[in-house]
């Protein structure tokens, strides 16, 4: 039986206190709603957006996706059943419908895959136990963890309260259970809304059995407020670093490590404090990242060193470099093994060689420099004529003195020099001295004579 997935993101989200729907709110640098649907396209051959406050914006996003996603408009948010009902319009009448809520992002496949299979043509329920289960649907279930009933906290009686288990806003059924049970529900209730919950107790009714499947307490978080987005944000960030445990990765403290992206890593690997991980970032063995980093979408080779403060984003660092501290890496930056890049050095869309170096406050764009060159300290390469971008090219073994500018297009061979201070504005041949500045004069016994 094919699997449709129905994800409800027609709220407003009025606790949030925003001019966005809520599942617009970011999660792990990505929107509540791209996270639900990435997970929902991984167990479902379908998938369909409720949507309806701020419709535009929640769609708009929805396009980025590289999924195959339809939407359904709920005119009113008068209820996530009324909401549900309101996607069945676009699910083929012999499949499986999943419902999730677009604002308990974190749900795993693997959970969701439990969920589906434990359905077959019945109903199932993702449920978790919660120490502090205030604001959740309280489950009632029987002796063989069958539901029963669902009660909103609006509507439970205290002792009703006490109970631990929560609806998780997850479940799976056949099209037509669902549909059938969703035609019964009423709005008489204390919030004045059409619930979702209510299908459990309608269809226990009927004496079909509802399972239960009970996930882990992180991934189930909903996030209603802005504080309680920030809670999330903390689940994932631990979600994340477990999964970098997993792979053998030394973290010096795991709530200050954000990943925001996937990585790949070899052995011996090790972040330090107050990481940002963006993007698609690939690791070799042993390579170190120190504290305050930002990088994103950088493929980084064995043994090398990434130092305190530097921000890389587009890069490829080969093995054995050194980066930073204060580096910063652009796009189409390309570090070959063994080089160095220092701080206050900035690289975008340009190649430095093996063994390289350029230490110190240092600006290279749209450059080629070849193996062993030194490139002093305050180097400019001027790129750019206030109209468009031009080429540096600088051979192997060449010497760039201190505070050299370089104007752009220019090429400077291999094993030359440019003296201190110069303005580099013509091409320089291999084995060459470049010097590019005014020659100093001094006037002997210049100075005025003291009365
Ligand atoms: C809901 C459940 C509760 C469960 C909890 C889990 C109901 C009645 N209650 O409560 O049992 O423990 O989630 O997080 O379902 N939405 C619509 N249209 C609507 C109303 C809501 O699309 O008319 C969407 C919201 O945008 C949101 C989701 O449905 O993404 C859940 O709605 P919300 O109001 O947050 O429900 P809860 O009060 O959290
Ligand atoms: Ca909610």
């Amino acid at each position: 039986m094919s699997v449709h997935t129905i994800i409800l993101a027609a709220g407003q989200g009025s606790r949030m206190k925003s001019n966005k729907a809520k599942v617009l709110q970011r999660i792990g640098g990505a929107s509540m709603l791209e996270k639900i649907c990435y997970t929902a396209g991984a167990v479902s051959s379908d998938i369909t957006l409720v949507v309806g406050f701020d419709k535009e914006s929640v769609l708009d996003e929805a396009t980025k996706f590289n999924l195959n996603i339809t939407s359904s408009l709920q005119p009113k948010p008068i209820g996530t059943g009324d909401a549900v009902r309101c996607g069945l319009d676009k699910v083929q009448n012999d499949s499986k419908v999943l419902v999730l809520y677009g604002d308990v992002p974190l749900i795993k496949k693997e959970t969701l895959q439990n969920l589906i299979d434990s359905s077959n043509s019945g109903l199932s329920i993702l449920t978790t136990v919660l120490d502090k289960p205030f604001g959740y649907g309280r489950v009632k279930t029987n002796s063989n963890n069958e539901a029963l009933e669902i009660v909103e906290e609006k509507d439970a009686t205290d002792e009703e309260r006490q109970i631990q288990e929560i609806f998780t806003g997850v479940l799976c059924g056949s099209k037509a259970l669902i549909e059938e049970g969703l035609s019964r529900i009423t709005n008489n209730n204390a919030a004045g809304e059409f619930y979702l919950t209510d299908l459990v107790s309608i269809i226990n009714e009927k004496g079909i059995r509802i399972n239960t499947y009970k996930a882990s307490n992180e991934e189930v978080k909903g996030a209603n407020s802005k504080q309680e987005l920030e809670q999330l944000e903390a689940t994932y960030r631990a979600m994340q670093a477990e999964d970098l445990f997993e792979k053998g990765i030394t973290i010096s403290d795991a709530s200050r490590l954000d990943v925001r992206g996937s990585v790949e890593c070899g052995k011996d690997c090790s972040i330090d404090v107050n990481v940002i991980l963006e993007g698609n970032i690939v690791l070799g063995d042993n390579v170190s990242i120190g504290p305050n980093c930002i990088i994103k979408n950088a493929n980084i080779g064995s043994n090398t060193k990434i130092e305190a403060f530097s921000h890389i984003d587009g890069a490829k660092i080969a093995d054995n470099c050194v980066i930073g501290p204060y580096a910063r890496l652009r796009e189409g930056s390309q570090i070959e093994s063994s080089a160095k890049v220092g701080n206050f050095v900035e690289t975008k869309n340009s190649t430095l060689g093996k063994g390289s170096k350029a230490n110190h406050f240092t600006y290279l764009g749209d450059t080629i420099i070849g193996e062993g060159t030194n490139v002093g300290a305050g180097t400019i390469t001027c790129n750019y004529d206030g109209k468009d971008k031009h080429k540096t090219s600088i051979g192997n073994n060449s010497f760039i003195g201190s505070n050299t500018s370089l104007v752009a297009p220019v090429t400077v061979g291999s094993n030359t020099t440019i003296a201190a201070g110069s303005v580099i504005t013509k091409d320089i041949p291999d084995n060459a001295l470049g010097f590019g500045r005014a020659k100093q004069e001094n006037k002997e016994n210049w100075s005025k004579k003291k009365d």
